[in-house]
């Protein structure tokens, strides 16, 4: 027979911690009939007293974190007292065996708690490899069941090992991961129980604010870095106008105007519908008049709501979430956004963004030990409500390919039903947290979830309704890609403060960030605004010379015609005199002659032209002609 190999050794191993396992078990089991038949004197009200760690764990004071020995389950019945030698869980010892050799690996994990059957198994822990952390995943739950904790756990744990990590802090209570969590005996208790040698600890983190709205190293893109995919989804545009923005960015591009700022695409859209710029749109083909009002519109609306703020340059280089610091570990780089929780759409889509950027920028890596970051993706319903046919595609897209740049994502909701199946499909990890059942919809969520699992153990449409704070049902990738055995576990507790971090250090943290210098002044240089306004400003100077010369000719004209005027005038008066002087020599005959000799010194055209009916004839028409006299 062939010496065994490193895969049976493994599977010796873990069977071997399984008897383990099972042994502690039954030594568990008269502590845990004690323990129950003292619940069941204390009577239900005890059981009231201590259903969630929330109860006895406010938010807002980190030092209370749940107890190991507080039942958790929200909606779990009241126990009653089972006679040992019953097991405590849903599992029986071959099961639980199963669950052990299923999470043990050769290469390194992250930790991510012990199952948790009735009472904690620490023998049987519950891992991801640190490898397959590129294969996604996804932690989801009910509100205050312990998503935000599961984050901040596996966050700490990556960049101790040495991964970035990138994670949006929604509701500003994942800032507690930059200070030492604050050590009490409950909180001992429950990591000692599940086999946590828990000790407090900050992580190396950097803080990051969208345009600047909040405490953090301002992140901002530039309208064309964004692109109009993006952008129309956060104008709300329908798939007509997200193609016409398309074309509108096109030509911005093939003119060479830089779409730096919204004011930049107002202008250009501002210029396209306009008179000088009408003949260009014609020729853009496919975006209507209308359609680029209607776009126009929702920009104006857009950056009035104080949208401008996050668009601009110094456009942030994703490159600067990649980091370690100087000990080795990896930075976590938390991007502060309660400032702009009213803009959910926004803050969402600027995810996605920074995301695509990442596969952008990062090169192709073979299969490595470690991620080359992890990118936690809070609130992530917001980003595909109301998303349009491209947009999911291309979110599908970035998502399976981003894997192979060695950028694993972690998705972090409320169902797993708020992510569509192409992206649900893909994500290797899970961790789902308590599910409600209060409406037919949850119910119906919760069928639709259980119904994403492999065949396990547990009743799972009960399970996931009991399961307490802190816990969840897991699943992850295993070393070979094949999906572990579902598991019921109690998770491991951050060593970093479960509250926020106080404002003063995340200001002076700030303060003191080496990208300060980078990225803390905005900065405006010449762009599609100044191009066009120049543009126009051009067309509008050339109209009026135009304008100019056309008045100049028609003057011109006009004097000729009146010259013209006069000049017939002259002629036609001439020929009066003539005709005058003519009657004259008749009717006077010779004789006028001597009168006319006489008064010779007066030419006989003078004094037809000194008559008083020709001076009016000729003063008549000459008025009439030039008006204020322009001839004199
Ligand atoms: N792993 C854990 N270890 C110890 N305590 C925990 C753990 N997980 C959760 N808790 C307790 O439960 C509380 C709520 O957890 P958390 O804030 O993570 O919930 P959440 O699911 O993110 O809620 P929300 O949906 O409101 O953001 C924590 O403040 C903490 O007291
Ligand atoms: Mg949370």
């Amino acid at each position: 027979m062939s010496a065994p190999d490193d895969a049976e050794l493994a599977r010796l191993q873990a069977e071997a911690e399984a008897a383990e396992a099972a042994l502690a078990l039954a030594q568990a089991k008269a502590a845990l009939a004690a323990a129950k038949a003292a619940a069941a004197r204390a009577g239900a009200q005890g059981a009231e007293e201590t259903t969630d760690a929330e109860d006895v764990a406010p938010a807002s004071d980190p030092q209370n974190p749940p107890s190991p020995q507080e039942p958790t389950p929200a909606h779990a019945p009241v126990p009653t007292p089972t006679p040992a030698p019953a097991a405590p869980g849903p599992l029986d010892a071959d099961e639980v065996a199963r669950i052990t050799t299923g999470y043990s690996f050769e290469a390194a994990t992250l930790d991510l708690g012990a199952l948790l059957n009735g009472e904690p198994v620490p023998a049987a822990q519950v891992r991801i490899p640190l490898a397959m952390m590129n294969r996604h995943g996804l932690v989801a739950g009910a509100t205050g069941t312990g998503k935000t904790r599961t984050l901040q756990g596996l966050a700490e744990q990556l960049a101790a090992k040495g991964v970035p990590v990138f994670a949006a802090d929604i509701k500003g209570d994942l800032s507690g991961v930059a200070t030492p969590g604050v050590a009490s005996d409950k909180l001992t208790a429950r990591t000692a129980a599940i086999g946590q040698d828990w000790h407090p600890e900050a992580s190396a983190v950097e803080f990051f604010a969208l345009g600047g709205i909040g405490r953090g190293v301002p992140v901002r893109a530039t309208v064309s870095g964004f692109g109009p995919l993006l952008l129309s989804k956060v104008l709300g545009l329908n798939e007509t106008q997200e193609s016409s923005l398309g074309l509108v960015f096109h030509y911005a591009d093939a003119q060479g105007l830089a779409l730096v700022d919204l004011s930049d695409l107002r202008a250009v859209l501002t210029y396209l519908t306009s008179d000088e710029g009408k003949p260009e749109l014609k020729s853009l083909g496919g975006l209507s008049p209308a359609t680029a009002g209607v776009i126009l519109r929702e920009l104006i609306t857009f950056a009035d709501g104080g949208a401008d703020v996050f668009f601009g340059e110094p456009e942030f280089d994703v490159a600067d979430f990649v980091r370690t610091a100087a000990d080795g570990r990896g930075i976590v780089s938390l991007l502060e956004v309660p400032g702009v929780a009213d803009k959910p759409a926004l803050f969402s889509t600027f995810l996605m963004y920074l995301l695509a950027e990442l596969f952008e920028l990062l090169p192709e890596v073979g299969d490595a030990d470690k991620p080359k970051l992890v990118f936690f993706f809070d609130e992530a319903h917001l980003l595909f409500r109301d998303a349009s046919k491209d947009f999911l595609a291309q979110i599908v897209q970035t998502v399976r390919l981003i894997r192979s740049k060695g950028v694993g994502v972690f998705f972090v909701t409320q169902t797993p039903k708020d992510l569509p199946g192409d992206v649900l499909a893909q994500l290797g990890s899970r961790v789902q947290h308590a599910l409600r059942a209060f409406t037919p919809d949850d119910a119906k969520a919760l069928r639709a979830t259980v119904g994403t699992y492999p065949k396990s153990g547990y009743d799972l449409e009960r399970t996931l309704q009991e399961l307490g704070t802190g816990e969840a049902i897991v699943t992850v990738m295993s070393e070979k890609g094949a999906p572990t055995p579902v598991a019921w576990t109690r998770l491991r507790a951050p060593q970093g403060l479960m509250s926020p971090t106080p404002d003063a250090e995340i200001d002076s943290a700030v303060a003191a960030s080496p990208l300060l210098a980078r990225y803390g002044t905005p900065i405006d240089r010449e762009s599609a605004r100044e191009i066009l306004t120049a543009k126009m400003n051009a067309a509008a100077d050339a109209e009026a010379a135009a304008l100019a010369e056309k008045q100049r000719l028609e003057a011109e004209k006009e004097l000729a015609k009146q010259q013209a005027a006069i000049a017939k005038a002259d002629a036609a008066a001439e020929k009066e005199r003539q005709r005058e002087f003519d009657r004259l020599m008749k009717a006077t005959g010779g004789s006028t002659r001597t009168r006319t000799t006489r008064k010779a010194d007066a030419s006989p055209i003078d004094q037809i032209l000194n008559s008083k009916s020709t001076q009016t004839i000729l003063n008549s028409v000459i008025r009439g002609m030039f008006g204020t006299g322009r001839r004199r």
